[in-house]
């Protein structure tokens, strides 16, 4: 029989319905269809022709599966994948993996920890769910301060005192209960304040305290540190102005701001039209707090600082909405795909 007839057959073979390829198949696919019985034939071929005759057949039979695959694609509106590998082909757009990625506040956090722990300090730790004592008694908060008023802090038992800590101040209080100088540690996490949530502020956010305590420590230490973690996360020309401020827990105590790298301190939303963005709380720590956990405070000196997270990542990655944090948008999480710590 002709292959080039049969061929026109298999190509021109009406297969529109379910029937006809059912005669497709039994014509051309199954055992005792023409092909079938060319094979067969094979065997009595001379060698040298068999080699030839065998090939045809079988392109033969691989166009007649394609036509009938096709043909029942067709009818249930899929298509027929490519049978070429995809990787051979090199016009072929590139398939990316959904590697996953670390959020930027994680990505702030080790930025963080890595500076200071160039410098010495190691890592310690608190429960979020606190007491008073750890979170303003302990750090000289008097009973009446404002701070522990139910507007601020988020009280779980009041009438005990339990609440969630406003501060990682709390951590100082743990580590120095424990622990004699020479202390030098980070204490990162997360912490609660009722607040109206808005573009800068939130319910919860993090912080990340610091603390130095060590015979002969002073103000010009606490100064030096804290440029030198600036420049270490911003870049050697970041603009700082110091501020005296108020705390509780420290005497001479400080706010340091940053030059907001939003707006180029022209004026944005995130530094509220003033250019500059608060980063940081700091102080030399108030001898009452050592007397309160057990440091001879005539022996010993030290600092204490508090970062805002948040903050350090919204100036150092250009983001205007500290909600944009919390919402798991994935488009703003891999925006941040393949970011490492330290840059
Ligand atoms: N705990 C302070 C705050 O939350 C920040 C701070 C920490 C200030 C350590 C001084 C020393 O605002």
């Amino acid at each position: 029989m002709d292959i080039t007839q049969l061929q026109k057959e298999v190509e021109s073979f009406d297969l529109s319905s379910p029937e006809r390829r059912i005669a497709f198949q039994k014509r051309f696919l199954r055992k005792g269809g023409v092909l079938d019985e060319l094979f067969a034939a094979l065997r009595t071929l001379p060698p040298e022709l068999r080699k030839e005759q065998g090939k045809a057949l079988n392109a033969l039979r691989e166009l007649a599966q394609a036509r009938l695959t096709q043909a029942e694609a067709e009818e249930r509106h899929l298509s027929v994948p490519s049978r070429t590998p995809v990787f051979s082909d090199p016009s072929f757009p590139l398939i990316r993996h959904e590697a996953g990625g670390r959020h930027p506040l994680s990505l702030v956090e080790s930025r963080i920890i890595y500076l200071f722990q160039r410098i010495g300090y190691l890592l310690a730790e608190g429960p979020e769910i606190e007491d008073d004592w750890h979170n303003f008694e302990a750090l000289n908060f008097e009973p009446d301060h404002p701070a522990r008023d139910m507007q601020d802090t988020f009280f779980l038992r009041p009438e005990e005192g339990i609440l969630l800590r406003t501060h990682t101040s709390t951590v100082q209080v743990r580590v120095m209960e424990r622990s004699q100088p020479p202390i030098r540690i980070l204490a990162p996490g997360r912490v609660y304040r009722h607040e109206t949530v808005s573009a800068r502020a939130h319910v919860y956010f993090h912080q990340i305290e610091g603390l130095c305590v060590d015979e002969g420590i002073s103000a010009a230490d606490l100064k030096a540190t804290l440029e030198y973690f600036i420049e270490g996360f911003f870049g050697a020309n970041t603009r700082i102005r110091w501020r005296a401020s108020y705390f509780p827990f420290t005497e001479m105590s400080a706010e340091v701001d940053v030059g907001c790298l939003l707006c180029e301190s022209k004026g944005c939303a995130v530094c509220k039209h003033t250019g500059w963005v608060e980063v940081l709380g700091c102080g030399m720590v108030d001898p009452a707090v050592f007397d309160a956990c057990g440091i001879d405070a005539e022996r010993y000196t030290g600092f204490a600082f508090g970062l805002g997270v948040e903050r350090l990542a919204q100036l150092l990655y250009g983001i205007p909405d500290l909600r944009l944090f919390g919402q798991n948008d994935l488009r703003f999480l891999q925006s941040f795909r393949g970011y490492g710590p330290i840059a």
